[in-house]
């Protein structure tokens, strides 16, 4: 059944015109999202074609389907991943029954906050994204942030197509907010901080990719892991989409690495801004910054919210199936960086209330194997300097750390030297200046800004000066 049917108006594989009701519903949303994507998507390039894949079946073959598309003409559809017949509740208090197929009606305002927190991170980035396509550094980095862009929207329709499904009115009435809050507006923000910060420059968007998106990742997986088996499904096949957000980071940020370490190499000097790079400490002030905003996301350390979510069986551990304990965690505990004074010392938890630290914990694991990748990089070209993580304490906004001021090397610092320091951490006003200075619009086939360099191979085996956005 791995086919997904295309020639209904919302392509999707969970047979949607057995469901008269639900396809009513979802075919009354689609032109507001239409209308929210032509307000809100991409500036400027609506009417030209890109070179995107579309997702033509949910198995590992899917993804075979490339061609020019406009994108308001994207096929923005349902797909779940297959069902596994006899999967049970994996963790928590329900273990070891069947995975519900209905939303279990004592859980039902958790379980909808739960899709609406994530549904509204969608569209959110969509925003922050949209003005970025007049400073592309080549039509391969246009067409990848489109790519980004309407599978973001695509997750839109997954969550709204758990609501209208399950959630009846209530449902409905949440997938319309979707489309009313704006990212950074005042009166109707996005629910999450990170979702309201600007993403101003093409640096800040490959950070943001690293970062935040692999943030949703980690969000999605742990989803996946959910006794509520739409759930489970819708977010086991957005995860394959994730997986081509977090390519689009990684080699971001590294093709501006390799860059910079060229011009280096190339000039004999470290002022790679004099050449119109963007130098390796400068990549390190907005590691610093996208990595704490992203760290805040994943809440408190300590956090009973996160215990019910699991004992509930709606929201698991990362990859909670490989784990070999009882998964139920009643009297397991579990390492927590704290504060204790003006020091920070790891204390052991309960492991329940813990769940918030520990999905953070395999955040950070991955997150590093990314920055060990870029720092392989600055070797090969003999370079000096190694990118770092930031302390998990480092400029929060949530949770334990977010009274104190701590430095990105992970001490307790005063007032005072945050005051005098953190300009060195954070990217000031001139550093952002900086970069913007560099964002002009390179549009010809085949050719790169100065400060990137090309990646390594095209899109599905395409050469590099192919025409993936075509502007005329
Ligand atoms: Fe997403
Ligand atoms: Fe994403």
């Amino acid at each position: 059944m791995a086919g997904i049917d295309y020639i209904e108006r919302i392509p999707n594989n969970v047979n949607l015109s057995e469901n008269r009701r639900l396809q009513r519903a979802l075919e009354e949303w689609q032109p507001r999202f239409l209308e929210w994507w032509k307000d809100m998507g991409p500036n400027g390039f609506q009417a030209k074609e890109v070179y995107l894949r579309t997702a033509v079946s949910v198995d590992a073959q899917g993804w075979a389907k490339f061609g020019h598309v406009k994108m308001p003409e994207y096929r923005w559809g349902i797909f779940l991943a297959e069902p596994e017949p006899g999967r049970p509740i994996n963790f928590g208090d329900h273990k070891g029954n069947p995975a519900w197929q209905e939303v279990p009606g004592e859980y039902r305002g958790t379980l909808r906050r739960l899709i609406v927190t994530q549904g509204d991170t969608e569209p959110a980035s969509v925003e922050q994204q949209r003005h970025l396509g007049r400073t592309c550094p080549s039509l391969y980095d246009l067409r990848n942030i489109f790519q980004v862009n309407v599978e973001e929207g695509r997750h839109l329709w997954a969550m709204v197509y758990l609501l209208d499904a399950y959630f009846g009115r209530d449902g409905r009435e949440e997938s319309e907010a979707l489309l009313q809050r704006r990212s950074g507006d005042r009166d109707k923000p996005r629910i999450l901080g990170a979702f309201n910060e600007r993403t101003p420059d093409w640096l800040s968007f490959y950070m943001f990719c690293f970062f935040t998106d692999r943030d949703g990742k980690y969000q999605l997986a742990s989803l996946a892991e959910s006794g509520f088996d739409p759930l489970s499904r819708t977010c086991r096949f957005m995860l394959t989409e994730e997986a081509h957000h977090m390519f689009v980071g990684e080699t971001g940020v590294g093709r501006m690495v390799q860059r910079a370490c060229e011009i280096m190499r190339e000039h004999k000097s470290d002022d790679v801004r004099r050449y119109g790079g963007i130098d390796l400490p400068t990549i390190q002030k907005y590691i610093n910054f996208h990595c704490s905003v992203s760290l805040d996301l994943f809440g408190s350390e300590v956090s009973t919210n996160a215990a019910n979510f699991y004992t509930m069986g709606l929201k698991g551990r990362f990859e909670e199936t490989k784990k070999g304990d009882d998964h139920r965690l009643k009297d397991a505990t579990y390492a927590v960086a704290e504060l204790d004074g003006d020091r920070i010392v790891v204390r052991e938890e309960p492991a329940l209330v813990s769940l918030n630290e520990r999905l953070r914990d395999d955040y950070v694991a991955d997150c590093q194997r990314g920055v060990n990748r870029w720092n392989e990089t600055i070797k090969s070209h003999g370079v000096d300097f190694e990118l770092e993580l930031p302390h998990r304490g480092f400029h929060r906004a949530i949770g334990g750390f977010a009274e104190v001021k701590v430095s990105p090397d992970g001490r307790v610092i005063s007032e005072a030297e945050w005051d005098a320091r953190h300009h060195d951490w954070l990217p000031t006003e001139e550093d952002r200046a900086f970069v913007q200075s560099l964002m002009q619009s390179v549009t010809e086939p085949g050719k790169f800004a100065n400060w990137i360099a090309p990646p390594a191979r095209g899109i599905n085996g395409q050469p590099l000066d192919f025409e993936y956005v075509r502007l005329a």
